[in-house]
């Protein structure tokens, strides 16, 4: 599949390249200022979050670490359930560090409302919440992001990391899915 054949379904871009690429760099800015004499440990959500992750740190020009943790939601299609699984766990522990939690997008808060109860519990000195988007009318979780690069209407967006049935990850852009692709595959998906 080459990048043409994955344009064709998209309906239409909502942040191009250079619109993410700008903001991603204010929301780097805003860490640096606030972590200013702190190494904080910026934590990428794995895999939605991953292209994000590697924008954001490389306008970060403060010293930090990373690490990456992978979760999963039970259920096909585009919402999570209520259940979260950890497939994979941090490498390192987060005990009296600043934790800057990195994700694609909020929506209902169920991820990360059992995500930040969990690295909570690791007692780090601080934890805050980074997310590329926001889909605030979709919350069931009391979850607010201390960081957020945009907030989105109740679409399903692809692109720049974020996924429909694993594709799309790789588009430089975020857009929304032409509804057909979308139905055709959620008929198909398990
Ligand atoms: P919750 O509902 O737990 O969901 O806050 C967060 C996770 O759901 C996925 N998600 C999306 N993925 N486009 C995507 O590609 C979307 O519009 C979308 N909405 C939710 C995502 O994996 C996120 O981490
Ligand atoms: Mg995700």
């Amino acid at each position: 599949m080459d990048m043409d054949m994955l344009e064709q379904d998209i309906e239409r871009v909502l942040f191009t390249e250079e619109a993410l690429r700008t903001r991603v760099q204010e929301l780097a800015g805003q860490i640096d200022r606030d972590y200013a004499g702190r190494e904080p440990i910026l934590i990428s959500v794995l895999r939605g979050s991953f292209v994000f992750m590697a924008d954001l740190v490389r306008s970060i020009t403060l010293p930090c670490t990373l690490d990456f943790m992978a979760v999963s939601s039970y259920g096909a299609g585009t919402t999570s359930s209520g259940q979260v699984k950890i497939t994979k766990d941090l490498s390192e522990s987060i005990e009296g560090k600043d934790v800057i939690v990195v994700e694609d997008i909020l929506d209902s808060g169920n991820t990360l409302s059992y995500l930040l109860k969990l690295l909570q519990a690791r007692h780090p000195a601080s934890i805050r919440l980074c997310t590329l988007l926001d889909k605030p009318s979709r919350r069931t979780k009391p979850v607010e992001a201390d960081y957020t690069g945009f907030s989105v209407d109740d679409l399903f967006v692809v692109g720049y990391g974020l996924d429909f049935a694993e594709k799309y990850r790789n588009l430089p852009y975020i857009g929304i899915l032409k509804p057909c692709v979308y139905e055709e595959e959620l008929v198909t998906a398990d």
